[in-house]
């Protein structure tokens, strides 16, 4: 659990969007009123770094959601890459193994001093249920898979994963304090739910062990995007 940030800090803004002009809007509106932005595939695979560098401009720190999955030499050379955008967390699937997964952590000590991102373990995608880890021949309650993947991606130098709120407690006691974990799936109760169907509050993920909130539609759905910010960080600041 990372104790030492101020409330606001804690939220990532998902900006999944190709529209860069309106991407570039909300940042710059948002600066200030949260940790930092989330960029992911729909963004950068239209948009591309010159993209997340517009967004950048403003300061505001990166999460590079790309998930990157493949053999252990592609996967250093993808997060290498990725250390020209300054990110402060990159993640990879940590089904890609222990290997992977130590290439990519080692590839992001290339990064210059006090610039190495958190290099982040996404363990079972929330879209999966028991049976669709049966149709990919694991056996095993999608739980187990989760905290099986946090300890392996923990062994293997990364640090921290991306998870359900429903996983924080239980991977908490696996992992231990020092392990960053990011939460998405969040709705403040004046916020609707959109698609996302097991949601929790700013507060009450922060209150489970969360360290960081990925939060979309309701910050960038609000009328007022940054006032939104605003009333999430003065919820956490009560957690
Ligand atoms: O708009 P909303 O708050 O639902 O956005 C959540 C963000 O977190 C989206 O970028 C979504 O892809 C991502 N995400 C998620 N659930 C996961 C993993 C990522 O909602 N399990």
């Amino acid at each position: 659990m990372v104790d030492s940030l101020r409330p606001h800090q804690r939220i990532f803004v998902a900006l999944d969007t190709t529209d860069l002009g309106r991407a570039v809007e909300l940042a710059q509106g948002l600066k200030g009123a949260i940790g930092g932005v989330k960029i992911g595939k729909e963004f950068f695979t239209a948009l591309g770094p010159e993209g997340v560098h517009r967004v950048c401009e403003c300061g505001l720190p990166l999460f590079l959601d790309l998930k990157f999955h493949d053999i252990p030499n592609t996967v250093a050379g993808a997060i290498r890459a990725s250390l020209a955008l300054n990110p402060f967390m990159v993640n990879v699937h940590a089904s890609g193994g222990r290997r992977m997964m130590q290439a990519a952590a080692k590839a992001a000590n290339d990064a210059l001093l006090n610039k190495r991102p958190r290099v982040i373990g996404v363990t079972v995608l929330t879209s999966m249920a028991r049976e669709d880890l049966i149709d990919v021949g694991l056996d095993v309650e999608p739980l187990e898979q989760v905290l099986r993947l946090g300890r392996l991606a923990k062994a293997s130098g990364l640090d921290g994963v991306v998870c359900s709120a429903k996983e924080v407690v239980a991977l908490r006691g696996s992992v231990g304090a020092n392990f960053t974990l990011v939460v998405p799936g969040i709705r403040p109760a004046w916020a609707a739910a959109d698609d996302q169907r097991r949601v929790v509050t700013p507060r009450d993920a922060i209150d489970l062990g969360a360290d960081y909130l990925v939060i979309g539609r309701p910050i960038t759905g609000h009328s007022d995007p940054a006032e939104a910010a605003r009333l999430i960080a003065e919820e956490l600041a009560d957690a």
